[in-house]
């Protein structure tokens, strides 16, 4: 079922993930491991919460979704973007074109070590226009792009 898209909140930072991050927790453990994107959430919500900043966090499973979501940052107030596009990274220029327009800095996050698998994921049409690429860390690496985006973002602190 595909619902209506809701707007984008106001937020300092977004969280985005693409396709089938929903499944986090129950899919593939042995690569994605066992934390829910809920769980990945929460913890980063209660960590910006003890800054002045707001966090936004969005999941969509559609390219154009996440087009939509990406181009609203800018009129939102978004700063900082985290975004782990999954399979679109591999194969989306409307989402490079996207994250292009905004000129928003963004870390592209990537809970599997993608080096190490087929060579099909190997390629990014992101990689060349994030500030940083997270990847192989599991779920840890949200809260290193985190990091990141807090220490790039001091000064609005
Ligand atoms: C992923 C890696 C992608 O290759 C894959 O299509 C995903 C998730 C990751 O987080 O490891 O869906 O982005």
């Amino acid at each position: 079922m595909h619902a209506e898209l809701k707007a984008l909140e106001p937020c300092d930072i977004l969280l985005l993930n693409g396709p089938n991050l929903n499944l986090l927790g129950t899919r593939e453990p042995s690569l994605y491991g066992s934390e829910t994107l809920q769980t990945i959430e929460s913890r980063l919500f209660a960590r910006v919460a003890e800054t002045s900043l707001r966090l936004g966090c969005r999941q969509s499973n559609f390219e154009g979704e996440l087009v939509t979501l990406i181009q609203q940052t800018k009129t939102v107030g978004v700063k900082f973007l985290l975004l782990n596009a999954a399979a679109y990274t591999h194969t989306s220029i409307a989402i490079r074109d996207a994250v292009s327009a905004i000129n928003i800095p963004f870390v592209e996050i990537h809970v599997s070590n993608v080096y190490k698998r087929e060579p099909f994921r190997h390629h990014s049409y992101l990689s060349d226009k994030a500030e940083a690429v997270v990847c192989g860390l599991g779920g840890m690496g949200y809260d290193v792009a985190l990091d990141f985006a807090l220490e790039n973002l001091k000064g609005d602190l």
